[in-house]
This record gives C-alpha cells, structure tokens and sequence, in this order.
C-alpha cells in the first residue's frame, strides 16, 4: 500500500570490489539477494589504488542497473572512508595465492592487510557490525581481524564456509538425482582448506513424504568417506582448472546465503554451515575459527549441539583444527 514505511538503508562494505567475486556480488546484493528484497542497501566498494578505475567502472555499471533497492554507492581507495558507518562487512580483498605460494607465505602477506582493515572497522563501523572474511586463508584472516577489532563482538565475525556446504548438497543431489533444494544439514568442520570435513552423516533428503537419511539413500559408504569429501576438498583447485580464475559466481552466492541466513535466520529444522569463533564445542580449541554446523536466528548464529561424533569423524575434525592452530602460529609470529 502507499502507506507501506520503507527500511532504513543497510550499509554493506565489499573490500577487493575490483575482483571477480566483487563483481558478481555487488548486483547480487542490489538485487536483494543478500538482505532480502525489501531491504534498501548502501554499497561501500573498496580496492586499492591501481584499481580505482575499474572500481568506478563497476559504480557505472551499478548505477546503469537502475536498482530499486541500491540507495547510495561509494567506490573508494580509502579504507577508512569505506568502513565509515558499515553495518556488514563482506571481506574480499587480500593478498591473493601466487602459484607455488605456500599458506605461510600468504599467510605473512595478509596478516597487515587484516590489521589495518580491522582496526578501520573497529574505528569507524558501527559497533555491530557483522563481519563476513572470504578471502584466503579465511579462517584466519578472521582470526587476525577478531585480533584487531576488540570492540567487534567476537560473535560478529565469521567466515566463509557457505560455499563448501552448498559444494557438499550439490555432490549428494547429483549422486541421488534429487534437486539440491531437497538436500539438507551436511555439515563442514573446520578450515576452508584442503584439511576441511564434509561430513554427510547427519545429511537429510526430502523423499516427499518425509525426510531419509543421505547416507541410507546413497548405500555407498565408501563414497561418501573418501570422493566426496576429497572432491569438495579439491573443488576449488578443479575451478582454477577449468576457469583458469578462482571461482567467484558460486563465492558470491555462497556469500549472500551466508549473511542472509545469518541475519534472516535458517529455516526450521535446517542447519548451515559458517567460520565462527570456537567456544570450545565438540572439543575445538576456544578461539579458533572454525566451521561449525549453526541454526541462527534474528542475528545470532548457535553451534548445532549434540550431534554424535564417531572416531573417524573425530581425527579428521582435530587434523583441521591441528592445521588451523598452526596457521594461526604464523599469524602471531608475523605480529611480533
Ligand atoms: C574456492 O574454494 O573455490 C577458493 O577458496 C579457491 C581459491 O583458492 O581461490
């Protein structure tokens, strides 16, 4: 009706805007996609100087979009200026892998970007502000932030795991040929990395008249203990393959399912899959930021408790949170 109150704009940052991911994400969050479709949003774009010019190239285009819902865009250098007011935080930009670089290498190179953005953040968005990390290495990235922004809450800042659970629905939809949509509550331990844990035996499928377990559906245990989870592993090493670029449209969209789960909630009887920080739930170090299965509500994300965890479930959990322990080593070492 014409009497309908519009929201109030969300401000949302997307940092390394310039890059693919970027580019599929900011008309995904014009859309609606993000925050849903009655939620106007103010894009913050950030990039570094050498990519000013494409940055503005994408605030052209976004502007061409003629989106209903897009309320104002900022395409800055200034990082600073980009994190003035943000009350979400998608976090693209990082030192990106060289070919042959190891973790530690990328590591050392992220460890000032993620200092000097968190303390912007901390100094400038609002203290609320929710804080999305989806560039590599992820999870501890978001560790250096959490470091670095001690006035975020702590529950504020995640990352992106999203996009190895939808990888996870769509390996058992395509097994079963069943829709994804039908697909539900795999779960991703630990790291965005090669050490991460598909784990499909809390997995459900909506058979029409109820749901069945995945594993009693798909009646091959093999499977779903070594290809399926090494292919979700190596997922986006087969992107790079056949894109000769990482992926960033299945990124972008994972990025979008992530914050408006968070925000929106997960539907009843659905968990997902997000980075945050460890309470020490099924024995995870305090403090790490590690994938969990969560159910989150006006907000406020909760780890699934109680599901049952087997031996060989246990040893691939700890193996990520070994590796995730010594990531964050050499995050330290590179502070001091
Ligand atoms: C992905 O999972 O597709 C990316 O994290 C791969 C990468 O290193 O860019």
């Amino acid at each position: 009706s014409f009497l309908e109150v519009e929201k109030d704009p969300v401000t949302v940052l997307v940092t390394g805007a310039a890059g693919q991911i970027g580019y599929a994400l900011v008309p995904m969050i014009a859309r609606g996609a993000m925050l849903g479709s009655d939620q106007p949003v103010i894009l913050h774009m950030l990039d570094l100087e050498p990519a000013a010019d494409i940055l503005e190239g994408v605030k052209m285009e976004l502007m061409d979009g003629a989106f209903p819902l897009l309320k104002g865009v900022l395409a800055t250098t200034d990082v600073n200026e980009a994190c003035k007011g943000v009350d979400i935080a998608i976090m693209l930009g990082g030192f990106p892998r060289r070919k042959g670089m190891g973790t530690k290498a990328l590591i050392s190179k992220n460890v000032g970007i993620y200092k000097t953005q968190a303390s912007a953040l901390e100094q400038h968005a609002d203290p609320n502000c929710k804080v999305l990390v989806v560039a590599n290495p992820a999870n501890t990235n978001a560790l250096i932030l959490k470091e670095f922004a001690p006035s975020i809450p702590e529950e504020n800042i995640t990352c992106l795991t999203r996009l190895d659970h939808n990888r996870a629905l769509s390996q058992i939809s395509e097994k079963l040929n069943v829709h994804v949509g039908d697909v539900k509550n795999v779960v991703i331990w630990g790291n965005h990395s090669s050490t991460q844990y598909a784990d499909a035996n809390h997995a459900v499928v909506d058979v029409g008249v109820g749901y069945k377990s995945a594993r009693e559906l798909v009646a091959n245990d093999h499977w779903l203990d070594s290809e399926f989870i090494t292919s979700i592993q190596q997922r986006g090493d087969a992107i790079v393959k056949a894109r000769r670029l990482s992926s960033a449209l299945s990124a972008a969209s994972a990025a979008c399912d992530h914050m408006r789960d968070w925000i929106l909630g997960t539907p009843k009887g659905t968990w997902v899959s997000m980075g945050v920080y460890s309470d020490g739930s099924y024995g995870i170090q305090p403090g790490l930021i590690y994938s969990f299965p969560v159910t989150c509500e006006k907000g406020v994300w909760s780890i699934v408790q109680g599901l049952n965890i087997g031996e060989f479930e246990r040893e691939k959990m700890d193996d990520s949170a070994r590796e995730l322990i010594e990531e964050k080593g050499w995050a330290y070492s590179c502070l001091h």
